[in-house]
């Protein structure tokens, strides 16, 4: 289960007491405990990740990035899947394509959580002003840090709970804008073109709840579908083949650490402004 090298590590570096522990959690799950993106041997897995991956981002358009190990367990983190490079992979062309190929003056992320959006877009967008909105406390603590070791904090603005004022308020001034919104079903008071009219003139990537606010895809949908060109990006299972091929680690770890925890149907839109452009967006379906 754990292999020669990890358990070498942990002989090493953790008292007698923490590592049994640790064997003690690896005999449970080898007994077919349940675990979630909570438990205690999440955090095993995610402290393995980290030691793999010397907490940068493996893989993806973000590779490099530098997380720090507080990120494991915050709220809704996906805290190996992000170390890794695998988090939201069925992005990965559009994120590709908008660092490349897009000059955005101002980047919100509604939802930032600790920051991979966030610090992400700012690291591969050095010309781009960031503004990360989060309502978790901690969150927002670990998203200065990430922001400091990064080097991005002088053009990253963290703000706390999003409300539709406050965006109309930060789409003021001009230039394009990049909309990353993830906000639990919050994009149904916050994604209102009515309440918010700037929003006709912005890109946006929102993630949709629709098991927690059943029909919100459709209502978006009708509210943008004459103002923007929307590609819906449908989210997909992970496999053992998405793994990165640098890192090794176990293979009955793999599953756990590459699991988003995502219920079934759920996608994303990617909405463009008619004014500019259309940008063709390869995804696997
Ligand atoms: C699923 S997490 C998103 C994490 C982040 N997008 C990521 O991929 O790492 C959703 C986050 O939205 C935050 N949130 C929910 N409603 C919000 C609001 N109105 N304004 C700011 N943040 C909000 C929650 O605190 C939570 O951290």
């Amino acid at each position: 289960m754990l292999g020669t090298v990890t358990r070498k590590v942990l002989k090493t570096i953790l008292s007698d007491t923490a590592r049994q522990r640790i064997l003690t959690v690896e005999r449970v799950h080898r007994e077919g405990g349940l675990f979630d993106a909570d438990s205690i041997f999440y955090r095993c897995v995610g402290t393995v990740v980290t030691w793999g991956t010397g907490s940068r981002v493996r893989s993806g358009p973000f590779a490099g990035m530098r997380y720090i190990q507080h990120a494991l367990g915050v709220h809704s983190s996906a805290y190996c899947p992000k170390l890794l490079g695998t988090y939201e992979q069925e992005l990965h062309p559009l994120v590709e394509a908008l660092r490349t190929g897009h000059p955005y003056v101002h980047v919100i992320n509604i939802g930032a959580g600790e920051g991979y959006y966030a610090i992400g877009f700012a690291r591969c967008l050095p010309q781009s002003w960031v503004t990360a909105y989060e309502a978790d406390a901690e969150s927002r603590v670990i998203l200065g840090r990430m922001a400091e070791i990064n080097g991005v904090a002088p053009r990253l603005t963290i703000r706390e709970s999003c409300t539709p004022s406050g965006l109309q308020a930060a789409m003021a001034q001009p230039g394009k804008t990049l909309i990353v919104c993830d906000v639990e079903g919050a994009e149904q008071e916050l994604l209102d073109p009515v309440a918010i009219p700037a929003l006709t003139r912005a890109d946006i990537l929102v993630e949709l709840h629709d098991f927690l606010i059943p029909g919100i895809s459709g209502v978006i949908r009708k509210r943008f579908e004459n103002t923007h060109q929307i590609t819906e990006i449908p989210a997909l299972p992970r496999q053992l083949a998405d793994w990165p091929s640098s890192l090794s680690l176990p293979k009955v770890y793999r599953r756990t650490a590459l699991s988003e925890y995502r219920p079934g149907g759920m996608c994303w839109f990617w909405m463009k402004a008619a004014g500019n452009a259309v940008l063709a967006v390869a995804h696997a379906d």
